[in-house]
């Protein structure tokens, strides 16, 4: 008799991981406390103040589910993005849309290109329906356009996965050169262009709405996790076709939005003067990071995003030294996976108290390391 198995091969064969080791386990497992929490993109200069009151007066309203249809936060996206409603899908973060694109797409066996050492959440969601990753290396530290195009092709890949402005290491491309690879894909293969980013980066790195949304394989994927400070709220949208929009139905979980992050994102919409603030406030950030690099010998990277990511000048186990250094001094931040990209920390943006923690403990840890 054959070994009885409750689950099916493919899940037999996934390393149970945790993907991300959290600030929290970080906590838990070495005794440190995290004083600055600048390692995960969140926004550390939260939510607005209207959308907290938002969130405590749904709060006594969360005994009712959340609308299924999501029917007032589509009416208001598309009001906002000026498109309709019938482009929009509302998803658990863009990481949950992420696993039901590849759910809707991939079949065991199938490839699927992507940057190596970009945002690991797809890779994860692609190995656990069983797709095979062909990935093509970031060129001078930025994902590389031609080099995608081209592994679709030579794959016949049905989907690729491309972030703009990009995580780990905040570069990106102008909107013309993404509308041009969008329209040179093959019509088989759908773009995932993945904008969590796009409150951060300049105005020309953003394909205008209308530019793709008429283009059937591409879906944009967006969110309020990051300059609008909801990371815990999760809510994030895909802007596509209707037809496309609407098949997210066939999977997706009706009763997955929780009330008080739908109610959070109703109300995030509403405060785009406080969205404008965070937002100088990122940038105003990103060049306290860059000093502080330069001040400690490092090469700050230029960003489109809320995260800087820093040149340490070696190599990953050099950049990993420096992640643990600092959470010893309670600063949490993270760096990318896979070399070269490795030689680099990633320091999200923060408040003015955790910049001074960074400045503070920067030139203790690496000198400890010299
Ligand atoms: C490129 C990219 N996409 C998606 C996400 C996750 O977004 P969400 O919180 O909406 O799942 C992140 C978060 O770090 C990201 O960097």
């Amino acid at each position: 008799m054959p070994a009885f198995s409750r689950f099916s091969p493919l899940v037999k064969t996934l390393p149970a991981t945790v993907p991300f080791v959290g600030p929290e386990a970080i906590e838990r497992n070495r005794g440190l406390e995290v004083k600055a929490r600048i390692g995960a993109n969140e926004s550390g200069f939260g939510p607005a103040p209207s959308v907290i009151a938002a969130m405590a007066a749904a709060a006594s309203e969360t005994w009712k589910y959340s609308d299924p249809e999501n029917f007032a936060l589509k009416q208001a996206l598309a009001s906002h993005l000026g498109c309709r409603a019938e482009n929009i899908a509302i998803g658990e973060g863009i990481d949950g849309l992420l696993g039901q694109i590849v759910r809707m797409v991939i079949e065991p066996g199938m490839p699927v290109v992507s940057s190596l050492g970009a945002y690991p959440t797809f890779n994860f969601h692609v190995v656990g329906h069983g797709g095979r990753l062909v990935t093509a290396p970031y060129e001078d530290d930025r994902e590389n356009l031609p080099a995608l195009l081209e592994l679709v092709r030579r794959e016949n890949a049905p989907l690729v996965y491309f972030a703009n402005p990009d995580n780990p290491m905040g570069s990106w491309w102008d909107a013309d050169s993404i509308i041009d690879f969008a329209k040179a894909l093959p019509e088989t293969c759908l773009m995932i262009l993945d904008e969590a980013y796009c409150e951060t980066g300049p105005a020309g790195a953003m394909p205008a709405l209308q530019a793709l949304i008429d283009q059937p394989n591409v879906m944009r994927t967006r969110t309020f996790s990051k300059a609008y400070g909801l990371a815990g709220a999760r809510v994030g949208y895909v802007i596509s076709t209707p037809e496309n929009a609407q098949s997210f139905d066939k999977i997706r979980n009706h009763f997955g939005m929780s009330r008080v992050g739908v109610a959070a994102a109703l109300a995030a919409l509403q405060d785009q003067a406080y969205l404008g603030t965070v937002v100088e406030e990122i940038k105003a950030s990103r060049v306290r990071i860059s000093a502080i690099a330069a001040a400690n010998g490092l090469k700050a990277l230029p960003s489109a995003t809320n995260f800087v990511a820093v040149d340490c000048g070696r190599d990953g186990t050099y950049a990993r030294a420096i992640v643990d250094g600092l959470m010893e001094h309670g600063v949490f931040i993270r760096m990318p996976g896979v070399a070269p990209l490795n030689r680099c920390i990633r320091i999200s943006a923060g408040t003015e108290a955790d910049m001074a923690l960074l400045e503070e403990a920067l030139p203790q840890v690496l000198k400890a390391l010299s």
